[in-house]
C-alpha cells in the first residue's frame, strides 16, 4: 500500500476550541514514545478555515457552515486526487466533520464502486441542521454523505442562508448521496439523540455496542462489521477517539463513559485494516487543551501507530 499522510487542522465544527492542535499533540506523543512514525511520511497539509472563529457565527443550527464548507471542499479535492492515484490516505484531523470530505472524495475518485463505512465512535453523527441539539457540525458528517435531512424528526428552523450552504455541502462532488444507510456499520456508538435513533431504526443500520464487542471478542466483531459490508467494493474506517472510554479520553470535546479500552481499539483497527477493500483510515477529535499531560493523544497515537503498522506489514 502506498500510504499518504494527510493533516487537516479542522476545528470549526467542534463545540469546544482546541481540536486543531490534536495533530501536534499526536506528534508530541510520538516524540515522548521515541517513535519514528512521523519521520516515515511526508504529510500533505489541507488548508483549514479556522480564521472564521474570529467572526460572529452567522448560522445557528450549523455553526460556521460557511467555513466548514471550505474545509470539506479542500479535504474532498485532496482525497479525490489521492484515491485517483491509488494512494491509501491516513487522515489526521481535528473535528469529525472532515470525514464527510473524505467520504465524498473517495466516492468521487471511484464513483462506480459501492462504498461502505465503519464508524467507530461514541456518536452516530447523523444529525442535520434540522435535528442537531448543539449546532455543531461534527455531529453531521454521515447525514451529509447520506444526503439526509431527516425532516420527519425536525426540531429546528435553520435560516435560508444556512439551508443553502447545507445543500451545497451535501452536493460536494456532485454525486450525492455517496453512501447508502445500509452500508454503514457503527461500533461503540452509545450517545445518540432521538432523531439519530429514528434513522438507525428505520434503516436498520448495524450498531455493535462495546458490550457486544467485549462479549464476542474483537476478531468476531471485526469479521461481523466487514461481513455487513460484503456488497461494498471499498471501505473507509473512521476512528473518533471518543469511542474510547472517558477515563482515557479526557482530551476530546465530547467524552462518553463505557467506551473501548486502548487495547480493544488497537486490536479492532488492526483487524479491520487487513481487509483489502479498506482504502482510507481517519483519526479525529484529539483536543489537547482539555487534557492533562497529553494522555488522550498518547492513547490515540498508540492506535494510529498500531493500525498503520498492521497496514504496512500485512500488504
Ligand atoms: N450528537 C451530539 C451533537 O450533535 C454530539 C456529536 C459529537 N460528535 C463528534 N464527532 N464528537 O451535538
Ligand atoms: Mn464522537
Ligand atoms: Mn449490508
Ligand atoms: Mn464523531
Amino acid at each position: 500500500r502506498d500510504i499518504k499522510l494527510v493533516e487537516v487542522r479542522s476545528e470549526l465544527a467542534a463545540g469546544t476550541r482546541g481540536a486543531s492542535m490534536g495533530i501536534d499533540a499526536l506528534k508530541v506523543a510520538s516524540l515522548d514514545k521515541k517513535s519514528d512514525f512521523f519521520t516515515r511520511f511526508d504529510p500533505i497539509n489541507v488548508k483549514d478555515a479556522n480564521n472564521y472563529l474570529w467572526r460572529e457565527n452567522q448560522h445557528p443550527f450549523a455553526n460556521y457552515i460557511d467555513g466548514v464548507y471550505e474545509v470539506l471542499q479542500n479535504v474532498f479535492q485532496t482525497i479525490k486526487s489521492l484515491r485517483s492515484q491509488q494512494k491509501f490516505p491516513i487522515i489526521l484531523a481535528g473535528d469529525h466533520s472532515t470525514a464527510a470530505g473524505t467520504i465524498l472524495g473517495i466516492k468521487a475518485a471511484h464513483p462506480n464502486k459501492r462504498l461502505g463505512v465503519i464508524w467507530i465512535d461514541a456518536h452516530a453523527d447523523l444529525h442535520s441542521p434540522y435535528t442537531t441539539p448543539s449546532g455543531n457540525m461534527h455531529g453531521m458528517p454521515l447525514a451529509i454523505c447520506l444526503g439526509m435531512d431527516n425532516l420527519e424528526q425536525k426540531q429546528n428552523d435553520p435560516l435560508p442562508g444556512t439551508v443553502a450552504y447545507w445543500k451545497k455541502i451535501k452536493n460536494i462532488g456532485g454525486m450525492a448521496p455517496a453512501i447508502r444507510p445500509e452500508d454503514i456499520v457503527f461500533i461503540g456508538v452509545r450517545d445518540t439523540e432521538q432523531p439519530e435513533d429514528y434513522l438507525i431504526e428505520r434503516y436498520q443500520i448495524p450498531s455493535i455496542s462495546v458490550e457486544t464487542l467485549r462479549k464476542q471478542g474483537v476478531s468476531k466483531t471485526a469479521a461481523m462489521a466487514l461481513e455487513a459490508l460484503k456488497d461494498c467494493e471499498q471501505v473507509y474506517i473512521s476512528f473518533d477517539v471518543d469511542s474510547l472510554d472517558d477515563s482515557l479520553s479526557k482530551g476530546t470535546g465530547t467524552p462518553v463513559p463505557n467506551g473501548l479500552t486502548v487495547e480493544e481499539a488497537m486490536r479492532l483497527n488492526k483487524a479491520l485494516i487487513k481487509d483489502k477493500r479498506v482504502c482510507a483510515w481517519e483519526i479525529v477529535e484529539v483536543n489537547p487543551t482539555l487534557d492533562t499531560e497529553n494522555a488522550m493523544a498518547e492513547n490515540a497515537f498508540a492506535v494510529l501507530e498500531t493500525t498503520t503498522h498492521s497496514l504496512i506489514t500485512h500488504f
